[in-house]
């Protein structure tokens, strides 16, 4: 195989590149993406580099130098469309890359808010350096914050804003796509302690402003917030355009198979993209998360230089808000039975979601050796049962001594 494209420079589309070296790939690799500059990794835009303790620079995913040394051609421009006929993508400004094998990383996009005044100035998202460096100057500015949405982005932007801002929730709970909710309770409690007012079970009707720029937020039971600053983080949704204009099979993501490859085997779809079978979600599932994204990275590259065994690492997802490291192992979704060990009340702890009896996941607050224990555990052949894991008295790490024994 002589050329492999890979289109989106993120994450993903970055580890594919370099992987496909790593490997000793000696074709041509190609890494295009829309975004200016180097590839930088996005996980401290809404921490340390929103509180400015992270400069630019250290975002670089590689220096500058690496992608000319690695013989990786990083162009800068947004793909348009996907020639399968003729094994070729082309970019807005008409240049053409022909492929012999295709990489889709294109990721992700905030979902906006579809209410009246969403248009209006000050009212901010973020995803991009572009977006965090907007968001910190206008933090600045802002006397009156309002946040939409508490999750990730909403929680670490609250966590890192660096005074006291005000959280709306659709959903009953914080971080309900992702987390138990004896965890969406310990973090509440995190928020509120730490001055975050947080409104749950509230919707948002309507943005209003005057003079074009944003002055309140008006939610589904009539109240009023004042906001010169609005932050909206309610979700993404997969950058697919580009796959189902060419045919692909697109489901919630671009759809691969066990190998990572799209309906066209010479096209292959990694990261927030990419909706795979999951032996862990236990069901086709579309991860939006760094571990994935490297990871399916890491395999594609391994797969094009001729390894080929079906892609099945742990999923795993971190966060840190207000001094606590919230680390996520393995997929929850659908457990039918919780055990918490530890104790929340001195900010360490662990909650072990269960279905059928056998774990599915394990969250852990501030307790780094119970979460690589819970990856260890979930990655064995089979997952420990209830009933194992009680007579270790939840102990994961002690659990593992007695496999290895
Ligand atoms: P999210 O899915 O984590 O959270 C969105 C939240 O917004 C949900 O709790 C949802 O119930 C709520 N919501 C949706 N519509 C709403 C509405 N109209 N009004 C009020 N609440 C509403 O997505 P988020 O936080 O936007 O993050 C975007 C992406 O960035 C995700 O892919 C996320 O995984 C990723 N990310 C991951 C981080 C991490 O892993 N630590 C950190 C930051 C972002």
């Amino acid at each position: 195989m002589s050329t492999v494209i890979v289109v989106g420079s993120g994450q993903g589309g970055f580890q594919a590149a370099a992987s496909l070296r790593d490997k000793g790939f000696s074709g041509r690799v190609v890494l295009i993406g829309d975004e200016p500059g180097v590839p930088y990794q996005r996980p401290p835009l809404s921490k340390t580099y929103l509180a400015g303790t992270t400069v630019a620079e250290k975002l670089h995913l590689r220096p500058e130098e690496f992608f000319a040394t690695s013989e990786i051609e990083l162009v800068s421009g947004r793909v348009e469309s996907i020639d399968r006929a003729n094994s070729a993508v082309v970019l807005e400004d008409g240049t053409k890359f022909e492929y012999d094998h295709l990489v889709l990383a294109t990721g992700a996009r905030n979902r906006t808010l579809s209410v009246p005044g969403a248009e209006l100035n000050g009212v901010l998202t973020l995803r991009t350096r572009d977006d965090a460096d907007k968001l910190r100057s206008a933090l600045e500015a802002a006397k009156d914050v309002v946040v939409i949405g508490g999750g990730f982005i909403g929680l670490e932007f609250a966590a890192h804003a660096g005074r006291p801002v005000t959280v709306v929730e659709a959903q009953d709970r914080l971080m309900a796509r992702v987390a138990t909710p004896e965890i969406s309770a310990h973090f509440a409690r995190l928020h509120e302690a730490a001055g975050t007012k947080l409104l749950l079970g509230k919707g948002v009707t309507a943005l209003h402003g005057s003079g074009g720029a944003v002055e309140s937020v008006e939610l589904t039971d009539g109240t009023l917030l004042p906001a010169d600053l609005v932050v909206v983080g309610v979700g993404v949704v997969p950058a697919t355009e580009l796959a189902a204009e060419a045919g692909l099979r697109v489901d919630n993501g671009v759809v691969v198979d066990e190998q990572l490859r799209t309906s066209d085997p010479a096209v292959s779809a990694v990261g927030d993209c990419a909706n795979f079978p999951s032996v862990h979600a236990r069901c086709a599932t579309r991860l939006e998360s760094v571990q994935n994204a490297v990871d399916q990275a890491r395999f594609v590259a391994a797969r094009i230089t001729g390894e080929a065994v079906p892609y099945t690492p742990v999923p795993w997802f971190w966060t840190d808000q207000l001094g606590a490291k919230l680390q996520i192992a393995g997929i929850g979704t659908g457990y039918d039975h919780i055990e918490v060990s530890g104790d929340p009340a001195a900010g360490k702890f662990s909650v072990l979601s269960f279905m059928d009896g056998v774990l599915v996941a394990v969250e852990t607050v501030s307790k780094p050796s119970d979460h690589i224990s819970a990856r260890r555990l979930l990655a064995g052949e089979r997952a420990p049962t209830l009933e194992e894991l009680r007579a270790s008295d939840f102990n994961l790490k002690e659990h593992l001594k007695t496999l290895v024994a």
